[in-house]
């Protein structure tokens, strides 16, 4: 990304987008005054206004950033509506979900695979059944373990989340992430899921790179969310071979939306991870780590964590905390 100017789009989306995705972009604009912002509107706020969610021009547009800033789009539980976050998900072949958990004694990295599984979209309603089907691939089973081992091979081991006592789609997965474990010679053990679950919040002192498949990883890292203190504080990536997309764990939280009580740590994470795995500025991913830290210790907290402060005032104190500490 060096030596030409570095493009982000921008999609707040809906809900708490609007509100946190401005304070992550701020954040970094001031790290990097150079870096153009273009806004892309996507999500149920454009669909109704326009009867489009996310357009084939959209997808385009996203495709040609040099990566993606992305708040978090609502999906009405309608059967006509198609998830947008989904669709761009597979149309960008942004294969692996990255979603770091981290506290005083754990380092946990959920890799999810994220363009197939129960999420195939092959599904159908009939009068008195409905149906999706569960779609493992060689192809997306090697490459997201192969993500996972990579991720392994310099960090401790891996853990593979699965069902296969009762999915066969699950002990095809599952054989395939163990080989590419051996191959790769990084430690590994597996566990289920559903023990999983409950052993990563007993004991995630435990655990360091996870693999799992789709919608396992998507409840599995809500459910580990509770141990970084809760939906607002986790960031996540969205990574192919030529794009990648970051995003809060987090959705558009309608119940809040608009009224500036929204946590945007997990979206300055988010746009830390950004720096890190799109432009190689880990300096700049940890100024922005430790202005949060700096800022959580002053008690500058949104209501959620027990605080006082509102997205924008929290976002004020954030680049007030930030400028200093790019000048120490
Ligand atoms: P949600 O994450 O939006 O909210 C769950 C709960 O956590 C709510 O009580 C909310 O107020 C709270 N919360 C979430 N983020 C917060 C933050 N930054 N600060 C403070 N509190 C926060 O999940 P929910 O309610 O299941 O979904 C709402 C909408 O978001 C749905 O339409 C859903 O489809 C969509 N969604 C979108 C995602 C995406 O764009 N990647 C991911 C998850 C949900
Ligand atoms: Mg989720």
């Amino acid at each position: 990304m060096e030596g030409r100017t570095v493009r982000i789009a921008v999609v707040e989306g809906d809900g708490i987008g609007h509100e946190v995705i401005p304070v992550a972009r701020d954040a970094l604009a001031l790290l990097h005054p150079e870096i153009e912002f273009f806004p892309v509107e996507v999500g149920y706020g454009r669909w109704e206004r326009t009867g489009d969610a996310v357009t084939d021009d959209t997808i385009r547009e996203l495709a040609s950033a040099d990566a993606i800033l992305f708040g978090a789009v609502t999906t009405p539980p309608s059967p006509d509506y198609k998830s947008v976050i989904v669709r761009i998900r597979k149309e960008l072949d942004l294969y692996a979900n990255l979603r770091p958990v981290w506290g005083k004694n754990f380092n946990i990295l959920i890799v999810r695979e994220n363009t197939e599984g129960l999420y195939s979209g092959v599904e159908k309603i009939e009068k008195d059944s409905a149906c999706t089907i569960r779609c493992i691939t060689r192809k997306g089973s090697e490459r997201i373990a192969r993500c996972a081992c990579a991720f392994a091979r310099s960090r401790r081991s891996l853990t593979i989340g699965h069902k296969a006592n009762v999915l066969k789609s699950d002990v095809f997965f599952r054989d395939i992430c163990i080989s590419e474990a051996r191959k790769e010679e990084v430690s590994w053990k597996d566990s289920y899921i559903d023990a999983l679950c409950l052993d990563i919040l007993q004991h995630p002192e435990r655990y360091d790179v996870i693999v799992t498949t789709n919608l396992f990883g998507d409840i599995l890292s809500d459910v580990a969310a509770y141990l970084a203190g809760g939906l607002g504080m986790l960031p996540s990536g969205n990574i192919g071979d030529t794009q990648a997309l970051f995003e809060p764990v987090h959705g558009s939280a309608p119940d809040i939306a608009g009224k500036n009580l929204a946590n945007p740590i997990a979206a300055l994470r988010s746009a830390a991870m950004l720096l890190e795995h799109r432009a190689g500025d880990t300096e700049g991913a940890r100024k922005i780590e430790e202005a949060i830290q700096r800022l959580l210790s002053r008690d500058v907290r949104t209501r959620d964590l027990g605080g006082r402060y509102g997205t924008r005032e929290f976002g004020t104190e954030m680049l007030r905390e930030l400028e200093s500490i790019n000048r120490e």
